[in-house]
């Protein structure tokens, strides 16, 4: 069968590339059906039938994904149920197009609680937050002030999680939407794990603890979020892509080990 050549202008093509690997990542394997297939003909259930009588008008229900995510956390009286009810929750679109819940790693036990954004390719396959190129900057950065998250003594163990727990499309920024409707689960999170000190990295999760962005301007200045020092730091894979700033996010560790 020939197929018209279609001519996309670069961005186009770039765009039509990109949602393309993203269905791939979805794990879609075929575009083409064996079968024609008419898309205007309604299945016999839905066509109007004389004899049936008007149906009663839907009731919409306004349900608000956070306050359904605030109810879920609340609930879980342990890491163990939050991460079932994460698991459970279906409000946020991201889920449908993300292979694993990427919940948390490390030692609940830890002083030290790290929040970092949003799983990419390597977390979202493995299904533990950190783990690709940006993790393991950040498991050397940690290990330069003596903390580890394979500790198992608290005072030098790490806890690590993300303010999202499935992956964005293209690693792209989370929404403030987005944000918004997880944060139930990242305060219940922190609950349950009770550091002494959080280290949000990067941008989202200074909204998510701080209610704002300018990581550049907060970094290295000490906050307060849910009764807690909060320690903003630029987030690992901005470190990667600008070496420079190495200076700045050692004199932010510094800080933090002179903290604890
Ligand atoms: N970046 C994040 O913020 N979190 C991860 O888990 C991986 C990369």
């Amino acid at each position: 069968m020939g197929i018209d050549p279609i001519i996309l202008a670069p961005e186009g093509w770039h765009a039509a590339l990109a949602a393309l690997e993203w269905q791939m990542d979805l794990g879609v394997t075929e575009i083409t059906g064996e079968d024609p297939i008419d898309r205007y003909a309604l299945p016999d259930t839905l066509k109007p039938t004389a004899k049936a009588p008007a149906a009663a008008p839907a009731v919409a229900v306004p349900l608000d994904a956070a306050t359904t995510a605030r109810a879920a956390a609340a609930a879980a009286p342990t890491l163990d149920a939050l991460r079932a009810a994460l698991t459970a929750f279906e409000m946020c679109e991201l889920k449908r197009g993300a292979k694993n819940t990427v919940f948390a790693d490390g030692n609940p036990a830890a002083r030290v609680l790290i929040l970092g954004e949003a799983p990419g390719r390597d977390e979202d396959l493995e299904g533990r937050p950190f783990v690709g190129r940006a993790g393991q900057l950040l498991d050397r950065m940690f290990a330069a002030i003596g903390l580890s998250r394979t500790s198992a003594d608290p005072a030098s163990a790490l806890y690590i999680t993300n303010v999202l727990p499935w992956r964005p499309p293209q690693n792209r920024d989370p929404t403030p939407e987005e944000i918004a409707m997880m944060r139930p689960f990242v305060e219940r999170h922190i609950e349950l794990v009770d550091p002494a000190v959080i280290v949000v990295m990067g941008n989202a999760a200074c909204q998510c603890l701080l209610g704002k962005q300018g990581i550049l301007r907060m970094r290295g200045q000490w906050a307060e979020s849910l009764g807690r020092p909060v320690l903003p730091m630029t987030h690992p894979a901005y470190l990667l892509r600008t070496p420079a700033a190495k200076r700045e996010a050692w004199a932010d560790l510094l800080a933090l080990k002179g903290r604890l």
